[in-house]
């Protein structure tokens, strides 16, 4: 049996991807800390395209090299592999309001707390809240309560490499990808993938759109029956990127979503 690389790093490690050792290696907070966030110019989504100013203006760019989204003005929903813990930090700042990351427009504000999910261990429960020290003046997505959202075609964005290995972004690119069914996923993942908590999205036969490294803990969402975008994601992992066979990996927000607004009520909204 075939075990396979679990790139759940937040910045890409190009040795290990190039490697391609196929065995499992589940992320701890000590393993993210060894690959330095990547701040070249150049490469995001893979398979993507820019997005227009404002057309995600809740979408946030995390200083660790992840993505994020505002859940309120105030706090950051992201990945739980993009963080070290939960407790005081003022380490980490925030870019938005712009898809340029060197825009003078973009607004950058630092972290004062981190909430890591309760009882994360590498496995599913791939999510965190980050507070922000000032509230940002930007529009916030919503998640979803419900499993109603978890189906159709899904929007993901990010500031990550746009080819599997390469640099990181400057400019936010777009793209669209189908819902994967969790049996389906189960084939290319095994035991790797935690049904309950994880939802695939991807170009299963062919590949060639996928999120990659650098844009974990940024959403993926979709429109909700009255027009509005909602996060039915969190992007999480994938073996490689936009490789055929294998969908990317999203923490599964309808599972987590009371969890969430319970946290983020406890962090002052
Ligand atoms: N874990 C990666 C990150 O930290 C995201 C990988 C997503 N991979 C994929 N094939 N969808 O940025």
């Amino acid at each position: 049996m075939r075990t396979f690389l679990k790139t759940l790093k937040r910045t890409v490690a190009v040795a290990a991807v190039a490697a391609a050792t196929f065995t499992l290696q589940p992320l701890t907070a000590a393993h993210a800390h060894d690959h330095a966030p990547q701040t070249r110019p150049g490469a995001s989504v893979v398979g993507g395209t820019p997005a227009q100013q404002g057309e995600f203006p809740w979408m946030v760019r995390l200083s660790m090299g992840c993505g994020g989204a505002l859940y309120t003005r105030q706090i950051v929903l992201t990945a739980a592999h993009c963080v070290d813990g939960s407790g005081p930090n003022t380490s980490i700042t925030a870019t938005a309001g712009a898809v340029d990351l060197q825009s003078s427009q973009a607004v950058t504000v630092n972290s004062t707390q981190v909430l890591q999910a309760p009882g994360y261990n590498g496995t599913g429960k791939d999510w965190a809240l980050i507070k922000l020290a000032q509230p940002i003046d930007q529009p916030t997505l919503k998640i979803a309560d419900t499993t109603a959202y978890n189906n159709g075609t899904f929007t993901i964005v990010g500031w990550g490499a746009a080819t599997e290995g390469g640099p990181q972004e400057r400019y936010l690119l777009k793209a669209t990808v189908p819902f994967v069914d969790d049996a389906t996923c189960q084939k290319a993942y095994g035991g790797a993938l935690t049904p309950g908590d994880e939802i695939c999205a991807g170009y299963l036969q062919q590949g060639g759109v996928d999120t990659c490294q650098g844009d974990s803990g940024g959403p993926m969402f979709r429109k909700d029956g009255a027009g509005a975008w909602i996060q039915v994601g969190i992007v999480s992992w994938g073996q490689g990127c936009a490789r055929p066979g294998y969908p990317g990996v999203y923490s599964e927000v309808s599972t987590f979503a009371a969890n969430i607004k319970a946290a983020a009520a406890g962090l002052g909204g």
